[in-house]
């Protein structure tokens, strides 16, 4: 049976809202994740704080490869995040959910692969959709039905902080086409792309990017605005979950088909999964 997977970004921190629910660790090849099992209706969750307990772990730190690697061990086909972002783009004003269907990757430290030579395939994965355009529909439908606001479609320049943008930066990206910006994203969507997980990310617009809003920044601006939003959040994610049937076979499930699939890509290290 497939399983459903959150990854709880900047203020989505708490599992609670899922029924039976356990703490778990496990060791993966890149390191050990812990995460939350639990399940909404009848359908199987794992929750991952991507910042961690207590959010410790900053955006360059995240152990990205361990979590999606975690996640696929668990039987995940299906990823659904969430980002606080900046918005560059006035009509995603603060408050307002985006589901973005573009990257630009503007990271620089950071492993954006599982295939690193030892042994592995060489693997070029197609990100023509990174974002899984079947699960930012089904989100879409959910938000309709709750009376929540979101914008369908937008590229997100993800930064390699933790320092917020410059707002020559933020100019910069602005003239290439980005919407909204944050620190996460990349390698994230990339990771379960070659790990053949449908993945879509619900973003919350917390503040008009550096230059665009008159004012300095500050990170507990971000976490206020997500405490505020967080009823609508939770309502847009269980909405979601219970729409979502994670044994449907997408495209996204097949996108290292040429390389044999994931598993067999990966080498030995497969055997493990
Ligand atoms: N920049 C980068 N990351 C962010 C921002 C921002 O303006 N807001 C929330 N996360």
């Amino acid at each position: 049976m497939g399983v459903i997977a959150v990854i709880g970004g900047t203020g989505v921190y708490d599992p609670s809202m899922f029924e039976h629910i356990e703490e778990k660790t496990m060791a993966t090849p890149y390191g050990e994740i812990a995460y939350t099992k639990g399940s909404y209706k009848g359908k199987q969750l794992i929750f991952l704080a991507r910042h961690g307990k207590g959010h410790s772990i900053p955006p360059h730190l995240i152990n990205y490869r361990a979590n999606i690697w975690g996640l696929k061990k668990l039987g995940v086909t299906m990823i659904v995040s969430t980002t606080a972002v900046g918005s560059l783009n006035t009509d995603y004003a603060p408050g307002h959910f985006v589901l973005v269907d573009q990257f630009l990757d503007f990271t620089k430290s950071r492993v954006s692969t599982f295939f690193d030579g030892n042994g592995k395939k060489v693997v070029h994965l197609g990100v023509g959709n990174p974002y899984s355009p079947a699960l930012r529909k089904v989100i879409m439908e959910a938000a309709e039905e709750l009376n929540i606001e979101a914008h369908n479609g937008g590229t997100y320049v993800c930064t390699e902080g933790p320092r917020f943008e410059t707002p020559a930066e933020i100019k910069m990206f602005k003239m290439m086409g980005a919407d909204t910006v944050g620190m996460t994203n990349v390698p994230e969507v990339v990771l379960a792309g070659e790990a053949e997980i449908a993945y879509a990310t619900i973003s919350m617009v917390t503040n008009f990017a550096a230059g665009i809003s008159p004012t300095e920044l500050t990170h507990q601006e971000v976490l206020d605005i997500m405490a505020e939003m967080s009823d609508k959040f939770k309502a847009l994610i269980l909405r979601t979950i219970e729409k979502l049937d994670p044994n449907q076979d997408l495209p996204c499930h097949h996108r290292l088909a040429e390389y044999g699939g994931f598993k067999a890509a990966l080498g030995k290290e497969g055997e493990l999964l």
